[in-house]
């Protein structure tokens, strides 16, 4: 079985001006330790992706987007595409978050599209899938995650996934301060691994599959101890250094 490096992605959405991402940074920054073993990544806004780019340039922090365009250039007024995002040395970019696709109607589709644009440019997707409340109350969780990572599967080529990583954030589980039990995210992500071996093994052992949803200090670990979880994408508790960084420090 492959070892697989733990990952966390930090998440900051529409949060934070200049005044409030400076410190921020420079906290998150002091404290990571050469003990921490994880790979980190920040997901600013768009705006502040300069701004942030320069802050992590001497650190070992990767810098990621939280979306981009499916499209390389052109009438598109509002978007970003990848080449932008090259320029600001994002290294990974999410695509597919539950918010694209319920607040603004992304669909499975689209966000095939995104996902091939970030490859293509060589920038790793962090591919979210998720399913609903009421998906899950009926029973159809996993064909929801089936269906929303076979779309990407069957646009990209199973072959993309060698550089890309894996969300998986239950919807019900985002912002609510209720998270997966370990139990429940273990079950998903082994099923998520699953799906990808059907093409490739190798693909499967090998890739990074994230949990999010609600991931805090106090659960982290317990979630990271999870034999198919490889870390997490954090939104809430990442605007604050001190609990971002004790959830970097529980991928130990
Ligand atoms: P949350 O968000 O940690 O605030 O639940 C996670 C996400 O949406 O990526």
């Amino acid at each position: 079985m492959t070892q697989r490096r733990p990952l966390v992605a930090a998440n900051w959405k529409m949060n934070g001006v200049l005044a409030t991402i400076r410190p921020l940074v420079r906290d998150v920054l002091q404290g990571l330790t050469e003990d921490i073993h994880a790979e980190v990544v920040i997901c600013p806004p768009y705006i502040y992706l300069s701004e942030v780019s320069a802050l992590l340039a001497e650190s070992s922090v990767q810098l990621g987007a939280q979306n981009l365009s499916q499209h390389g250039a052109g009438a598109y007024t509002g978007e970003i595409s990848a080449a932008m995002l090259l320029d600001y040395n994002c290294r990974y970019v999410i695509v597919g978050h539950s918010e694209r696709r319920y607040l603004y109607g992304e669909s499975d589709e689209l966000v095939a599209e995104n996902f091939v644009a970030a490859s293509n440019a060589d920038i790793i997707p962090i591919l979210c899938v998720g399913e609903q409340l009421q998906e899950r109350e009926a029973g159809n969780t996993e064909e929801v995650v089936a269906r929303q990572l076979d779309t990407v599967i069957d646009k990209a080529g199973i072959d993309t996934f060698a550089k890309a990583v894996i969300a998986y954030e239950p919807v019900w589980a985002i912002g609510t301060g209720r998270n997966a039990t370990p139990d429940q995210a273990q079950e998903v992500h082994a099923f998520i691994r699953l799906r990808l071996a059907r093409h490739d093994d190798t693909i499967a052992d090998g890739i990074r599959v994230l949990y999010g949803g609600s991931v805090k200090a106090d659960n982290a670990k317990e979630l990271f101890s999870m034999a198919d979880v490889d870390g997490g994408l954090i939104g809430g508790a990442s605007l604050q250094a001190d609990d971002f960084l004790a959830i970097c420090q529980a991928t130990r």
